[in-house]
């Protein structure tokens, strides 16, 4: 089984929505024996509570299914998890933060636009202070981009369907 963690700040907007978005892939894929993914944060804001009400709105709207609660990156993940990938540059130096102050290694942590063909931007943009727009904005950048991610993973685990 090839594990996938999804990192943002708070994990109640961007890192919860692309968990959903990549387990159904995953789902419709028929690879749920092969790729599963979790999310969390890398701060301690929201550990326990839901997703923010837009994420809930906009992952309903899509007919995404999402069952999660807050939780902070801890260093059992670095050793859990084959792939850490972040959503913004700051998420990705707490990971390496993280991975560094525990005397760990991990060779596969990303930005998740990294996987996106053209970006204008290499950053899932924060839309915590944003309308519902910012979300709709962001579910189509993880779309997309998670559409290549698992493509990606597809080829590198040599996994042909
Ligand atoms: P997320 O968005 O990192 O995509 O979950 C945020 C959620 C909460 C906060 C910031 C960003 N916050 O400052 O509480």
């Amino acid at each position: 089984m090839v594990k996938v963690l999804f990192v943002c700040l708070g994990n109640i907007c961007r890192s919860p929505l692309a968990e959903a978005i990549f387990n159904q892939k995953v789902k419709e894929s028929s690879l749920t024996m092969k790729f599963k993914s979790d999310s969390c944060g890398t701060s301690d804001y929201h550990i326990g509570e839901l997703p923010d009400e837009r994420t809930l709105q906009c992952a309903a709207d899509k007919g995404l299914e999402i069952n999660h609660r807050g939780r902070q990156i801890n260093r059992v993940d670095v050793r859990e998890f084959d792939y850490l990938i972040a959503m913004d540059k700051s998420n990705k130096i707490n990971i390496e933060r993280l991975i560094d102050s525990s005397g760990l290694r991990h060779e596969q942590v990303y930005l998740l636009r990294e996987f996106q063909p053209h970006p204008d931007n290499i950053e899932v943009p924060d839309p915590y202070y944003g309308g519902i727009e910012a979300f709709e904005n962001v579910y189509n950048i993880l779309d997309e981009s998670i559409t290549h991610f698992l493509e990606f993973l597809k080829e590198e685990h040599k996994v042909y369907v």
